[in-house]
């Protein structure tokens, strides 16, 4: 039993430290394994997707070493196996960057058909239209995605959809193919750029990673690196609505300030004050919070990732408002778990319908994924009385210490095993 149990009600102050992020560190482990030297990846984030990526990378032969909780030295000169399976790799979806990377190396990977978070069908077209491009054969068989090539020749390939997962795994796989490769209507988003500048640290040659096109000269061989991991845009922006929702006054600290424009402008829209600096920005909530419209888009739209916690908060904000996904199809399962708490939202197909209420009042919920077992977080933060939320394993999949980091802020929040647990906290708190 993993839950968290929470005293709704406590305004959080202070300061947050933020991580690095976890969709670059998937990407820039994966691409990591393809040079024969040595490689210091720092400000990795501690978090079970990243370790269960490091564990596939030691199952076949990569050295890992751990210099201290957020730093790993990583040698893959001894791989042994271009298979990545079992049911541990299958739950995490990035676990499919090996497959660009074990292609870009060897011209040849095997990884078991990746899972994740259940927020709607995943397909991998365009990873495997990209492979094909490039020169290797793709087939699916027994749950496994399987890509061979006798050699990788660069190809002109436009994404039918921008994907960050796609961008990424194709442009790994081109590093070291023969001539440039064009990707059109690449994905922008931070963490393409970060790997981008990880291979290039690494001696690829890599062009326009940020815009829609992105140009790879393909290189010999790739070098060691060492590399530190930009920061979590994702946990900024959850902490940054952690201050909306409870009305708090929160600084997140280590942030690229540019990355959070689009959490920043909703924020503002909706009635808080966002305090900008150099790495920093403090997000200050003082009344009630107001209604918009939000549509979630690539990058630098407003990120499906911080969909749930935009909506809980908007659930909170007087008048109606709308929140349309438009990434993907199925990513409004939590609304269920937040009518238990009190709000007034009606999903139709892909837009969520607000009609904003005074206060949530704390339950019993279920984490039905990461972002959105996260914005139930919030939501308990903000309710009246006890939330017990289950299944926080999710939320563990991409927020290092999250109880923690909230308490820190006076939130009243543990992890708890047990009713036990539960009882003693509630006698803790009062
Ligand atoms: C990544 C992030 C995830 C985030 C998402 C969108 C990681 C590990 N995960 O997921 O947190 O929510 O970006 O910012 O970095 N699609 C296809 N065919 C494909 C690939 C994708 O149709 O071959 C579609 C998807 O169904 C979805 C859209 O493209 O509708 C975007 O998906 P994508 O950007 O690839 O998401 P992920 O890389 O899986």
């Amino acid at each position: 039993m993993e839950q968290y149990v929470i005293k709704g009600g406590t305004p959080l102050v202070g300061e947050v430290e933020i991580g690095g992020a976890k969709n670059a560190a998937l990407g820039i482990l994966a691409a990591s394994i393809m040079t024969d030297e040595t490689v210091l990846i720092s400000n990795m984030p501690d978090v079970r997707d990243t370790n269960i990526m490091l564990q596939a990378m030691e199952n076949i032969g990569v050295l890992i070493k751990r210099i201290d909780r957020h730093t790993v030295e990583i040698n893959a000169s001894r791989i042994h196996s271009q298979v990545i399976e079992g049911d541990y790799v299958k739950r995490i979806r990035a676990s499919y960057y090996l497959l660009g990377a074990l292609l870009g190396k060897y011209k040849q990977g095997t990884v078991v058909f990746p899972g994740g978070c259940a927020i709607g069908a995943r397909p991998i077209d365009q990873h495997i239209k990209g492979f094909k491009a490039l020169g290797a054969d793709v087939d699916i068989a027994h749950g496994m995605v399987n890509a061979k090539a006798s050699a990788l020749k660069a190809a002109h390939i436009y994404m039918d959809v921008v994907t960050v997962g796609a961008t990424i795994n194709v442009m790994m796989a081109s590093v070291m193919a023969e001539g440039q490769t064009i990707i059109e209507n690449a994905a922008k988003e931070p963490h393409v750029v970060d790997v981008a500048n990880f291979l290039n640290s690494m001696g690829a040659n890599i062009k326009g990673a940020g815009t829609d096109v992105i140009r790879i000269k393909g290189v010999e061989r790739l070098h060691r690196s060492e590399y530190m991991i930009i920061p979590d845009q994702i946990e900024a922006g959850t902490f940054m609505f952690a201050a909306a929702v409870t009305k708090g006054d929160i600084t997140v600290k280590n942030v690229i300030p540019k990355h959070l424009e689009s959490i920043s402008a909703k924020l503002i829209e909706i009635g808080c004050e966002v305090q900008e600096s150099d790495d920093e920005v403090r997000v200050v909530a003082s009344k009630r919070l107001s209604h918009t419209q939000v549509k979630t888009l690539p990058y630098p739209g407003f990120p499906t990732d911080m969909q749930p916690q935009i909506t809980v908060a908007l659930a909170l904000g007087q008048g109606i408002s709308i929140v349309t996904e438009s990434i993907f199809e199925n990513r409004f399962k939590y609304v269920d778990e937040l009518t238990r708490m009190g709000a007034n939202v009606k999903v139709e197909g892909n837009t969520a319908i607000i009609d904003g209420v005074q206060k949530y009042t704390g339950a019993e919920i279920t984490a039905p994924d990461l972002r959105a077992g996260a914005a139930l977080v919030l939501a308990g933060l903000s309710a009246e009385g006890y939330t017990l939320i289950d299944d926080v394993k999710y939320i563990e999949r991409g927020y290092e210490d999250f109880p923690e980091k909230l308490q820190n802020l006076g939130a009243k929040i543990a992890r708890v095993d047990s009713e036990r647990d539960v009882q003693k906290f509630k006698l803790r708190v009062g």
